[in-house]
């Protein structure tokens, strides 16, 4: 797991901190107040201080805030962290009383967690993830005069990439602190042999304020700027610190291996140096499927003219392309010789997009062909074979199950070459394309939609683009260790470094000789180890255990990705049992914090989550880039009709009901610059009186219309019709189709939902709510879900197209309401004040029957204050 590089390398931060108050209006925000008070709050300290011990980092944040207002203020503190690492301590200090967090199973967490918000009371939750981070966030309320301190630490292994250990911190304190500051300290018993920092905001006047010193063991970096420099230009009140803040550094290694043991646990790391690159043999198995038409496919094609320039010569390729067929380049693999590198320019810059999504074709392709070719010696002997699959979609055509495609595709590989599976976007079923990937020895990754994929797509390529070692197994002496982390990997990549760690099972052992595949042979015992840190002050003694513990409940939770049944208890147990007793916060465990009863005694609660979001999971957001990814909204309307619209940098959402007639037609979506509209024709229930007041109302006929393609898709709760032109195709539910056709990719998955692609890409799901056929009053209707909708343009407009468009919104004052169970605040949203309530919403795409209850701020009156104008502006005369 250490070896090929993982999942995520980079080690990052990101600091945010914002505070709200009841009376903000964008006047006073900057202007009214001393420049670093914001509105009666003061952040006058931030820092984050890391200690670095042999990879093993601890860090802790405090944020120190002080209310020179004159009445109560809430706090936010918002942290995110890099997503490979373990939050193990948070506590608040208010007025000198600290209050800490506690690590318990999530399942009791969950529960004091619903128990506070049923209370009506506020509560941080994290659930957010972005491409690195995750989000962490608490606030408080605090009284005049008062000072609240937020201390939270993580701890992390860094990992080895492209010969450097990477700490990548993101920085956004949001307005200038008085005290404001990075302190790295790294110590290293092997000995640093270079060390860098840099930031992405850091000007050339900046520059001098990073201050960085290394000698053998010992590494410092400072980064201390005061509040003028930290201003975007003289006198101007806004932060320039906004950014990644970046550390890097390597070791010396006069052997390829490093031992060392403390209090009864031992870690090897192992990182050869200088040895000869393998030659490789790479298949790239590419999803061609319709879905990837547009961007995706044009970024595929520039990536793979970039790999191709650093294939070497005595590698092997092909490509291997699926959409509804398989399509090879080449019937075998074939050496990458100048002419034949040509020629798969040319094949590269040809590919084109047709078709569904024939998965298993293309992967067990790929896996014959790399059979074959060991069988056949077209290849090497000795050379390391590589499958690199992208897709971005399911897979439609051939074998469709996913079970099934694991079970062929790991009998097939046999362990023995890694596949590699990225994901391209949110249509992926990335929870598939990671268990396929480590069953086997491979990884999955995703590619994120943006103006870098091709960039992301070249950096997975150059992390394994080295193979040096081929199975690489680490022996130790076995009736003298227990709790071995895992010590086989397929391949070792030039760059990086494979970490085993173990527990004698003699705690007092105090020496041990490792053996390796190489025959390198390290000796090591606790007393070098202790000379080697003798000098150095901070070190946190039981670092090697802790290193032990984090990469031992890393592992396991990886295995119990692709774990079932029993196997997964266990794992499960394994892994709780270990997060409670050295307090990390995993997927299986959470944080919660009790805030003083003063205070209305709030919960926050920390959580892990899993890797795996899928085009279902709601609400996704990512807060280092919460204005530029509304591709990660899913807005949705459905049931009598509701909207809802997720606000990712809140992790919470907005809804509201429309009231109208049944009849209406209601403008939902409208793109002038793609052609593209949606509007939803009313239903009521069947009783004949339509007294809105008292009648629910549904949407009965969905109208999709791409004006530039002339295309005009109508669907009811019977059928689907599809009129290109002059030309008319018509669908029932209970139809199950894959359609293809010039600017349209239609799927129906029969009586359930059916998903759409138009032109450009941006795509809507409709689900369809059956109810029993005699049911007295209510009648079948429709749910609109939308995805991709950054594929449609910054005009859009509509009651859910001016949504695409970021949202911000701010609670306060939440107070009981008229239902006991669903509380009142005050949301500041467009610069208005709105009454709203806290309620739930059903999102019916994952359970089309009863529905998903998810928790949102229900605006009254039509969604009036919220949307554009009144609600009555969006009725348009017809469908289209
Ligand atoms: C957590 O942090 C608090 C505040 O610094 C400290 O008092 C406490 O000892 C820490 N807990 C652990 C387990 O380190
Ligand atoms: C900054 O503000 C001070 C005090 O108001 C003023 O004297 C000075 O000219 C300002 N500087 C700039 C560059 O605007
Ligand atoms: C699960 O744990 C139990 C108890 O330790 C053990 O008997 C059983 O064999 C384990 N099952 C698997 C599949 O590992």
């Amino acid at each position: 797991m250490l070896l090929p590089p993982r999942l995520r390398r980079h080690i990052c931060c990101c600091l945010c901190f914002h505070i709200v108050s009841s009376n903000l209006t964008p006047d006073s925000f900057f202007s009214f107040f001393n420049l670093q008070v914001v509105n009666g709050i003061e952040i006058y300290s931030m820092k984050i201080d890391s200690k670095v011990t042999s990879r093993f980092a601890r860090n802790v944040i405090t944020s120190r805030a002080v209310n020179r207002g004159n009445m109560h203020k809430e706090v936010f503190f918002d942290v995110e962290l890099p997503k490979t690492a373990f939050i193990t301590n948070f506590s608040m200090t208010i007025d000198g009383v600290t209050y800490p967090g506690n690590i318990k199973e999530k399942e009791a967490a969950k529960q004091e967690y619903e128990k506070a918000v049923s209370k009506g009371q506020t509560a941080g939750l994290v659930k957010a993830s972005g491409r690195k981070t995750e989000k962490f966030t608490v606030s408080v309320n605090i009284a005049a005069a008062s000072k609240v301190t937020f201390e939270l630490t993580y701890e992390e292994l860094l990992k080895r990439q492209f010969g450097k250990y990477e700490m990548f911190i993101k920085v956004k304190p949001k307005q200038l602190v008085k005290d404001f500051e990075i302190d790295v300290s790294i110590f290293e018993p092997q000995g640093i042999t270079e060390l860098e920092a840099e930031g992405t905001f850091i000007t050339n006047d900046l520059q001098n304020v990073i201050k960085k010193t290394f000698s053998d063991k010992k590494g410092h970096i400072s980064f201390k700027p005061t509040l003028d420099q930290q201003r975007t230009c003289a006198n101007c009140s806004q932060s320039l610190l906004d950014g990644d803040f970046t550390v890097k550094y390597d070791v010396k290694r006069t052997t390829p291996d490093n031992l060392q043991i403390v209090n009864g646990y031992f870690v090897h790391f192992f990182a050869p140096t200088n040895l000869p690159q393998l030659p490789k043999n790479i298949i790239f198995v590419i999803d061609i499927s319709g879905s990837m038409s547009g961007r995706e496919i044009e970024q595929t094609r520039e990536a793979l003219l970039k790999i191709l320039d650093d294939i070497r010569d005595d590698d092997f390729l092909n490509f291997i392309l699926f959409g509804s067929d398989v399509h090879t380049w080449k019937e075998k693999l074939i050496r990458a010789t100048p002419e034949n590198l040509d020629e798969a320019r040319k094949f590269v810059r040809g590919i084109d997009t047709e078709g569904m999504t024939n998965l298993y074709g293309g992967i067990m392709k790929g896996i014959e062909m790399l059979n074959a070719a060991h069988e056949e010696n077209v290849v090497p002997k000795r050379s390391a074979s590589i499958i690199i699959m992208l897709t971005d979609g399911q897979p439609n055509v051939g074998i469709s199950d996913t079970q099934d495609i694991r079970a062929h595709v790991k009998k097939a590989t046999e362990g023995k070459y890694p596949l590699y599976n990225l994901g391209f976007g949110y249509g992926v079923d990335y929870g598939f394309l990671e268990k396929m990937a480590l069953e086997n020895k491979g990884l999955a990754r995703r590619i994120y939609p943006d103006s870098d994929s091709a960039l992301q797509l070249q950096g997975f390529y150059d992390e394994v683009s080295n193979p040096m070692l081929m199975d690489v197994e680490l022996h130790y002496p076995e009736n003298e260790i227990s709790g071995l982390t895992k010590n086989s990997f397929k391949h070792f990549y030039d760059g990086s470094e494979i970490v085993v760690a173990g527990r004698f099972v003699d705690i007092n052992q105090n020496r041990l000789t490792a053996n390796d595949a190489l025959s390198f042979t390290t000796q090591q015992d606790a007393e070098q180890t202790a000379k080697a840190f003798q000098e150095q002050e901070y070190i946190f003694g039981d670092y090697i255990e802790r290193l032990w513990a984090y990469l031992t409940i890393e592992q396991l939770l990886e295995k119990r990705t692709a774990a079932t049944g029993e196997e997964k208890e266990n794992l499960t147990a394994e892994v709780l049992d270990l997060s409670l007793k050295y307090k990390f916060v995993t997927p299986l465990t959470s944080m919660v914090v009790t805030k003083p009863e003063d205070y209305d005694n709030q919960a926050g609660i920390a959580d892990k989550m899993t890797e795996g979001i899928d085009i279902f999971s709601f609400p996704v957001s990512v807060c280092s880039f919460p204005s530029n990814h509304p591709s990660l909204l899913i807005h949705t309307v459905d049931g009598d009709p509701h909207f809802i619209i997720s606000v990712p940098q809140k992790e919470d959402a907005i809804c509201f009901n429309i009231n109208e007639k049944p009849g209406d037609v209601l403008s939902l979506i409208n793109d002038p610059v793609t052609g593209i509209t949606v509007n939803g024709e009313l239903i009521g229930d069947k009783r004949a009186n339509s007294d809105t007041k008292t009648q629910n109302t549904y949407f009965g006929k969905l109208g999709i219309a791409n004006k530039h393609l002339n295309l005009k898709v109508t669907v009811t709760s019977e059928k689907i019709t599809i009129q290109n032109g002059n030309e008319k195709t018509a669908f029932t539910w209970l139809d199950s189709v894959t359609l293809q056709q010039e600017g349209l990719t239609l799927i129906i998955n029969r009586e359930k939902n059916l998903v759409l692609s138009m032109g450009g890409g941006a795509s809507f799901v409709i689900v369809l709510h059956q109810v029993w056929k005699k049911h007295p009053l209510q009648q079948d209707f429709l749910g609109l879900y939308t995805l991709k909708s950054h594929k449609l343009s910054e005009q859009t407009h509509g009651l859910l197209g001016q949504f695409f468009h970021p949202i911000d919104f701010t609670i306060l004052e939440i107070h009981p309401g008229s239902d006991p169970k669903k509380p009142d605040a005050t949301m500041i949203i467009k610069n208005k004040e709105l009454t709203v309530t806290r309620g739930w919403q059903k999102d019916y795409r994952k359970d089309p029957k009863h529905g998903v209850d998810i928790p949102c701020w229900f605006v009254h009156n039509n969604g009036a204050g919220l949307i554009d104008g009144v609600h009555t502006d969006y009725i348009v005369s017809s469908l289209f």
